[in-house]
């Protein structure tokens, strides 16, 4: 394939793929994905046996170096990520420069940014020294961003992180503890959120990870790169989309929980509106990552208060779209985003929030494939052709005369 690929490339031929649904961007032995068969691995490793044996550390460590560790290289790369979960007390001031109301994703993405200000010590995305400090950096300081990102919003004081703790707990405890008080960690809402992170960590060529990609193919070092890489998740196409299935579920419940009905606007195609959290353009049978999320839902919903209105509308809107010709023909199925949102509001997080924790969750994946492109000799800098539709060739006319 990849010969035959280089082969077309030198006859001139261009081929026209909008959405790129049928190319082969990149060689990768990352993650694999068999859509049909509703199969996820990464690294070989079948995603369920993940989701029910490892953390999102240790996934993390198997995404960007390639094999799982061994119980001394856990302990080091989680040490060496906790060592470096401060950020530099000027990034903070940062977050002052945002309005109280912004999105946390362009906040996020800016942050992330301005790390290749403060950290210029390790931006040579060809020395190895580099590149490793720079992983270990955005592994220990997005969750502390992110955190921070949240403060910000409601207007409390930031928390340093307490480097005893896991990059989950760390994370819930920035983000929901107080300066003066303890903060009780909830083990249901850490293996959750943990979960979520792991299923979230790799999904091979989607629209942000090609972003990292395409970015990182000009040489732009990790942080810039994986900077892109968030506000291209920002999207309610792609990241936003647990969001919006939240934003979904209110408007159905606000008007009497009629789910007839909001499917039958879905299928007419009304405003254009789409059932949130159904389809994937790679899965077309299942989502495997849908189906172990769907469990963990009733989980945390059942912890946190018993039966969620949400969540009863999104079962029956499921069951609903699952009978339905219209989701049948097209292969619509629920995806990774269905569940997700109303966990995360169990869990006490805003709607806003949802995507930030996506990109807490996917940072792994980008940083694995921004590694993986980087030491391929075969990469090239990315620059898609096109087919000129415009006006072949016009002369100029003067103002006056237009
Ligand atoms: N609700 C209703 N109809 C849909 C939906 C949906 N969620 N998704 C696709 N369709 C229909 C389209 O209208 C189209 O039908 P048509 O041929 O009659 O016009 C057909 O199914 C094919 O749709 P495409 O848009 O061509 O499929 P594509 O592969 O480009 O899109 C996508 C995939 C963007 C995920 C789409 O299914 C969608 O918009 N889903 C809702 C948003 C969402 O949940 N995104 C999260 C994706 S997963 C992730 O990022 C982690």
């Amino acid at each position: 394939g990849i010969e035959l690929g280089k082969l077309l490339a030198q006859t001139g031929y261009i081929t026209y793929d909008p959405g790129f649904v049928n190319t082969g961007a990149t060689a990768s032995s990352i993650t694999y994905i068999d859509g049909e068969q509703g199969v996820l691995r990464y690294r070989g490793y079948p995603i369920e046996q993940l989701a029910q044996h490892s953390t999102f550390i240790e996934v993390s460590y198997l995404l960007i170096y390639g094999e799982l560790p061994t119980k001394q290289q856990l302990e080091e790369f989680a040490n060496r990520i906790n060592r470096h979960t401060l950020l530099h007390e000027d990034l903070k001031r940062f977050f002052d420069g945002f309005p109280r109301d912004a999105h946390p994703m362009p906040v996020l993405s800016s942050a992330v940014s301005a790390l290749s200000t403060f950290y210029q010590d390790s931006l040579n995305p060809f020395d190895t020294e580099s590149v490793e400090l720079s992983t270990i950096r955005l592994m220990a300081k997005v969750p502390t961003i992110a955190a921070y990102a949240y403060k910000k919003s409601i207007g409390q004081p930031f928390l340093y992180p307490d480097n005893s703790l896991g990059l989950v707990e760390n994370f819930l405890r920035m983000t929901f503890g107080l300066p003066a008080e303890p903060y009780e960690l909830d083990p249901t809402m850490v293996k959750a959120l943990d979960l979520l992170f792991l299923l979230h960590a790799d999904h091979e060529q989607n629209c942000s990870t090609s972003t990292v990609r395409l970015v990182g193919s000009s040489e732009a070092n990790l942080f810039a790169s994986i900077s892109a890489g968030i506000m291209a998740l920002f999207g309610p196409l792609h990241g936003g989309a647990n969001s919006a299935v939240l934003e979904m579920l209110e408007r159905i419940k606000a008007d009497g929980g009629d789910v007839d009905k909001f499917v039958s606007r879905v299928k007419n195609k009304e405003d254009g509106v789409r059932l949130m959290g159904f389809g994937h353009r790679v899965y077309k049978n299942y989502d495997p990552r849908a189906k172990i999320i769907k469990q963990t839902a009733d989980e945390v919903l059942s912890k946190t208060g018993g039966g969620d209105e949400l969540l009863d509308i999104a079962k029956r809107l499921e069951e609903r779209a699952l009978s339905d010709d219209y989701f049948i023909e097209r292969k619509l199925y629920p995806n990774v985003d269905f569940y997700t949102g109303l966990i995360y509001r169990a869990m006490g997080f805003p709607t806003r929030f949802f995507t930030v924790l996506f990109a807490l969750g996917r940072l792994p994946g980008w940083i694995a494939h921004w590694r993986e492109m980087m030491s391929d000799p075969a990469t090239k800098i990315g620059r898609p052709r096109q087919i000129y539709t415009g006006e072949k060739q016009r002369d100029y006319k003067p103002l006056s005369e237009r």
